[in-house]
């Protein structure tokens, strides 16, 4: 039996009535690490004082020691933040952005992201310039030309996605920090999907700012995400929130970690199980995490052809962009725009009420276009895809 169709969902409590094929929006929590934050949460409520203000900054060290070694970071580099939307603000709140610059986002970008990306330029009398990377598309090289196209002298910063949301792709990274520093550009990565979805090495990606989500691929509880940010840049990057830390006396620490790892007082629970959340992943899988980032790879790219076949349709991208995530277009739907983040494409309703698949279909990238976005994660086999392609095209 391929390691496809081992069914890992005992480790979770979803629901077994549904076909549960978007990990990518939320995440999902393991018994195990749930468990551990419930024993965390009792230690914290016994003596609060205690918790907070005498163990914490110890507990934070701990668990951001052991998610540096996981996402290939020094740990002193490295803030702990709720969620990649902060990371996003935090870093584009700090910079000060004149008239007349330019922030280079993709239309691969994340909306809610482009909109902190937009309010900071319209504040500054800045612009937001947008590079039009292709989907489908054939080469990472194409990426790498949309991105360079829009870079002028006035560009200040590139925000950009490692994995792209609605149309799931591996961007080269590595090589767009490389070439837009080659131009004097620095850029903000934002990695919501990458730690816990593939090998991720931080400080190899060279980017002055990257930001990722714990509670997606690495299955933390939600509220878990990282900053890092490179050691010359610390002193000017600042919480969206002013604490304690901003004029704290406490030595043999940066400002920088001083003021991230206190932004008010908050359940700190889900960052402390990230060590734990490593760790069973690790021991749960033979071959640890290595296996479990090829068998995300493998079952995304056979779930892709899977739908790509009953669509009648070629791969929209080659096989070195897929993590965890593929999208395939569909037939154009006859909604119009979406009312709010959480609309939901007609199509996307009738799989989740009649066939109990929930499955994310985005409207891409406008309407009428619309992309289908399918998620591996061990909890998945490959059934639920074949049941998926079963029912299309969808209406
Ligand atoms: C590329 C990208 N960036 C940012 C986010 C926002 O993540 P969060 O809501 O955890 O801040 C997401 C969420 O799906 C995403 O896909």
């Amino acid at each position: 039996m391929s390691n496809l169709d081992i069914d890992w969902s005992a480790a979770w409590d979803l629901d077994p009535d549904v076909r549960f094929l978007n990990h990518g929006s939320f995440g999902a929590c393991p018994r195990v690490v749930m468990e551990e934050q419930v024993r965390l949460r009792a230690e914290l409520e016994r003596e609060p004082v205690l918790f907070m203000a005498r163990r914490l900054e110890g507990y934070l060290d701990e668990a951001r020691e052991a998610l540096a070694n996981f996402v290939g970071a020094d740990s002193s580099d490295l803030v702990f933040v709720p969620n990649a939307s902060t990371g996003v603000n935090a870093v584009l709140r700090s910079l000060a952005f004149e008239a007349g610059d330019e922030l280079l986002v993709t239309n691969h970008g994340y909306n809610a992201c482009s909109n902190a990306a937009r309010f900071v330029c319209e504040r500054a009398g800045a612009a937001v310039t947008v590079a039009d990377i292709p989907f489908p598309l054939q080469s990472e090289q194409q990426v790498l030309d949309a991105v360079l196209a829009k870079v002028t002298p006035r560009t200040r910063l590139l925000l950009i996605d490692h994995i792209t949301s609605p149309t799931g792709l591996v961007l080269p990274i590595a090589r767009i920090v490389r070439e837009l520093r080659e131009r004097g550009v620095e850029t903000l990565v934002d990695g919501a999907h990458a730690p816990g979805m593939l090998e991720l090495n931080i400080e190899a990606i060279g980017a002055a700012y990257y930001t990722g989500n714990c509670h997606k691929w690495l299955c933390t509880p939600k509220g878990s995400a990282l900053l890092h940010v490179r050691k010359d840049l610390q002193e000017s990057v600042r919480p969206t929130v002013i604490s304690h830390g901003a004029n704290s006396p406490r030595a043999g620490r940066s400002r920088f970690q001083v003021e991230f790892d206190w932004v008010g007082t908050d359940d700190p629970t889900a960052f402390l199980v990230i060590p734990t959340a490593i760790e069973f992943f690790n021991s749960l899988v033979d071959g640890g995490w290595p296996t479990i980032w090829d068998r995300h790879k493998c079952q995304a790219l056979a779930a892709r052809e899977l739908l790509c076949d009953a669509l009648d349709v070629p791969a929209p991208s080659p096989p070195e962009m897929i993590g965890a995530l593929a999208s395939v277009p569909l037939p154009p739907g006859d909604q119009g725009a979406p009312s709010g983040a959480w609309d939901v494409d007609p199509s996307q309703r009738v799989l989740f009420e009649m066939h109990a698949i929930e499955v994310p279909i985005m409207s891409w990238p406008a309407p009428p276009g619309r992309l289908l976005r399918v998620s591996a994660q061990l909890y998945n086999t490959m059934q639920p895809y074949r049941d998926l392609a079963q029912l299309l095209p969808l209406e």
